[in-house]
């Protein structure tokens, strides 16, 4: 971090100690907080004016973002330089959704024409599988999908599959992810293999989760359709030799470049499951939405960026105040999976503890992100939200519209209930308020006092509202490419590799020499601890 990043940083400490008992509401006594601290672009309306930032802050942290060169790192990525240093890559997924024949070269090869082939693959065989052009070998339509991959193979697709549950008009799809038999049990059960297609979706092909469960799905084809399995199977990986090895016919094999990261590879082959489920057009809708969000990123500036804006609250919250969780509340049903996306989008990024210089970070990078739509969250952990000891910044997404005109009132209730919870959070309740209502309740004296204790909200608590009109495939395209942006200028800001994630590994290595250990019960080497368990699991 150079000096001018380090006098920033303790100018924006100076400011939030002058000012942490400071009531965020009073910030609205300025007329203009509203407009300052919103953003409007590509139908997303960003608002964080309640958070304890104020204008002097948001100019430092305009500063940090600046300093740190964020632009110029971000014109880096979508000009494809190998900014993963790490593993000696470019980071292009912004190429898989871009509308655009310019030439954009990696190693002197131009991306674009293999980009074009491999969607236009992809279209014709989720048109073909769609129509029934393509049939099951007994000349069965498919009616059912299973996607077998995990992390990125598997988050993704899962959720987008999920969120645009209304434009479903093909074959339904189902995911497997977990190694743990009941997974990949409890989805077949339910499904007839004779009209089954399984996507092995494995960048590398290797996972062993995903090696593990595709060899399983292959003996439940076997088992219910004989020796024609092979028309019942696709793949999505880059390792073309490991699918022909495994029998997959290579003209249902969709291959992705390196330069496409695990938990951006949506936007490409790993998206074939949505594209089976929405069709051709409303996937391209869902890029285009995408897409709107890389031009605005790309050109807006940078007070009115909405990456950018919600990557200051992300550093305000995480390095100034020290808070180190935060919560994404989507009031929107059918978002459950993007707490559990974003998990592996923001944490598997930015959970590191060394600069991309390999020296150790001196301030806090990635929070623990977390979350669960609303309102069933309120009926569970929003207590500690509004009472607990440690201060939690929330994330509201909402949209305007639902997609049951039916039920307009459900919908209603939803944006009450997501507003009040942000109302709530920033107001409290005073002592005074809760004393009140104590005292209607008919206790006195030190009864009341101690009564009104438990009623007080303490307030002052920051949340950030992400509000859009619909949750359509060019929506859900725009919100994702806005969090994967935002991950990106935090960990600009931070200094670290975003694209990496050799925290992964050490884990697979020692579950792979484990395994013999837990077949015999004999742990010989390993800690008590490890052995203990060892001997018990096998007994
Ligand atoms: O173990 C982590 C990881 O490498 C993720 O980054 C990736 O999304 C996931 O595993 C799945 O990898 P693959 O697509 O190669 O099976």
């Amino acid at each position: 971090m150079n000096k001018a990043m380090m006098g920033l940083w303790d100018k924006l400490s100076a400011n939030q100690t002058a000012n942490q008992d400071r009531s965020i509401a009073s910030l609205f006594s300025d007329p203009y907080r509203l407009d300052r601290f919103s953003t409007q672009a590509c139908d997303v309306f960003l608002d964080a004016s309640k958070t304890n930032i104020d204008n002097a802050a948001l100019d430092l942290l305009i500063g940090l973002v600046t300093e740190a060169d964020v632009a110029g790192k971000r014109d880096a990525m979508f000009a494809g330089k190998k900014i993963n240093d790490t593993e000696g890559r470019a980071v292009l997924h912004t190429a898989l959704r871009a509308n655009n024949s310019d030439p954009l070269n990696v190693d002197d090869e131009d991306v674009r024409p293999g980009i074009a082939e491999t969607l236009n693959r992809m279209r014709q065989f989720c048109d073909d599988v769609r129509t029934g052009a393509i049939t099951t070998p007994a000349g069965q339509r498919f009616t059912d999908v299973v996607n077998i991959g995990i992390g990125g193979s598997d988050l993704g697709p899962a959720m987008a599959v999920q969120a645009l549950a209304p434009y479903h008009d093909g074959p339904k799809c189902h995911f497997v992810s977990n190694v743990d038999a009941a997974h990949i049990h409890d989805v077949v059960a339910a499904l007839d293999p004779a009209t089954t297609l399984i996507v092995i979706a494995s960048k590398t092909f290797t996972t062993i989760e995903t090696m593990t469960n595709a060899r399983a799905a292959m003996m439940w084809l076997k088992a219910g359709v004989g020796a024609q399995t092979t028309g019942h199977l696709a793949a999505i990986s880059s390792a073309v030799d490991k699918t022909a090895a495994m029998g997959i016919d290579p003209e249902r094999v969709f291959g992705f470049e390196e330069w496409v990261g695990g938990r951006y590879s949506l936007w490409g082959p790993i998206g074939l499951a949505i594209m089976l489920a929405i069709g051709g057009d409303r996937f391209a809708e869902f890029l285009a939405g995408a897409r709107d969000m890389d031009a605005h990123f790309q050109t807006a500036p940078l007070d009115q960026n909405l990456p950018v804006m919600l990557a200051l609250t992300g550093l305000w919250h995480r390095n100034v105040c020290g808070y180190p969780t935060r919560a994404v509340l989507p009031y929107d049903q059918r978002l459950n999976r993007f707490p559990a996306y974003l998990q592996q989008l923001d944490m598997e990024s930015n959970g590191k503890r060394v600069t991309l210089a390999g020296e150790t970070l001196t301030i806090a990078s990635g929070p623990v992100v977390w979350g669960e739509p609303g309102t069933n969250g309120q009926h569970a952990f929003y207590q500690l939200l509004h009472q607990g000891t440690d201060v939690i910044p929330a994330e509201f997404l909402i949209a305007a519209e639902g997609h049951e005109p039916d039920f307009q009132d459900h919908h209603e209730l939803l944006k009450a209930n997501c507003l009040a919870q942000s109302e709530a959070l920033m107001l409290g309740r005073s002592a005074t308020a809760a004393r009140e209502i104590a005292g209607d309740l008919g206790f006195t004296g030190a009864e009341a006092d101690r009564q009104a204790a438990h009623r007080t909200f303490p307030g002052n608590r920051p949340s950030v509202t992400i509000a859009y009109p619909k949750l359509t495939p060019r929506m859900l395209g725009t919100l994702i490419a806005l969090y994967e942006h935002r991950v990106f200028v935090e960990g600009a800001v931070w200094g670290i590799n975003s694209f990496d994630q050799w925290g992964v590994e050490l884990g697979k290595e020692l579950a792979k020499a484990l395994l013999p250990m837990v077949r015999s019960g004999q742990a010989e080497g390993k800690d008590a601890s490890t052995a203990g368990l060892v001997t018990f699991l096998k007994k």
